[in-house]
């Protein structure tokens, strides 16, 4: 894959512009994953919520009643995302870490990446794999959204094929489903997207 160019810095794009006007803002929590959830009847645990930006995602799951780690680069991602959760009585922290050199100390029965896997050089791919599988708990779950290469757009993520993200994790992890998807959100169209299940073996 060619590089992308037009990744931005994370830190100034959250310093500068207010959460809810990012591409990617999407206030509920993201019906690929609330039908999963559902599916394997997931209903509680501690789950870890990568580059979660705005925070949506971490908040809705809290909400549910999971124990949620969420976290991004930015700093100041972080500290939005924590004040639109404002004064919460719900088990959610969020805090800085990069997760190709994360510093978490501890294992999640689910972790979510919405858009975060894609924004990195496929050449991170071992790295991202290697940090998953050490912070997942053994028969933990990994639920995948990125960039579909059906995405025609030639600019931002990197989109992925199905065998692509069976290449990338299938030595530590069983697959359960990938499917075709979007990226629900404001953009329209609606970025073309792969929803991964995978779980670790
Ligand atoms: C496309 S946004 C998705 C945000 C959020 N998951 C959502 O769906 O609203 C990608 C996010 O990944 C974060 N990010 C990029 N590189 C990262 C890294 N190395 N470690 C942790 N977060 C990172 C960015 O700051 C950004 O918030």
């Amino acid at each position: 894959m060619t590089e992308r160019n037009n990744i931005p810095d994370w830190e100034e794009k959250y310093n500068e512009d207010e959460i809810e006007t990012m591409p990617w803002f999407y206030p509920e929590l993201d019906p690929d994953f609330e039908e999963v959830l559902q599916k394997y009847n997931i209903k509680s645990g501690a789950a870890l919520d990568i580059g979660t930006g705005p925070g949506t995602q971490a908040i809705a799951l809290a909400k549910l009643g999971f124990n949620v780690a969420a976290t991004d680069i930015s700093a100041s991602a972080i500290k939005k995302a924590s004040e639109k959760a404002g004064k919460t009585d719900l088990n959610l922290s969020f805090i800085q870490d990069d997760i190709l050199n994360s510093k978490l100390n501890k294992q999640f029965d689910v972790i979510f990446d919405r858009g975060c896997f894609h924004v990195f050089q496929p050449e991170k791919m071992p790295a991202y794999v290697k940090v998953i599988n050490a912070l997942l708990k053994n028969q933990g779950f990994l639920f995948l959204k990125c960039y579909s290469h059906l995405e025609y757009d030639v600019i931002g993520p990197y989109p992925y094929r199905p065998d692509e993200i069976e290449f990338c994790f299938s030595s530590l992890f069983n697959i359960l489903s990938i499917k075709d998807t979007v990226f629900y959100g404001p953009l329209k169209p609606m970025p073309k997207a792969l929803f991964c299940v995978l779980k670790k073996s």
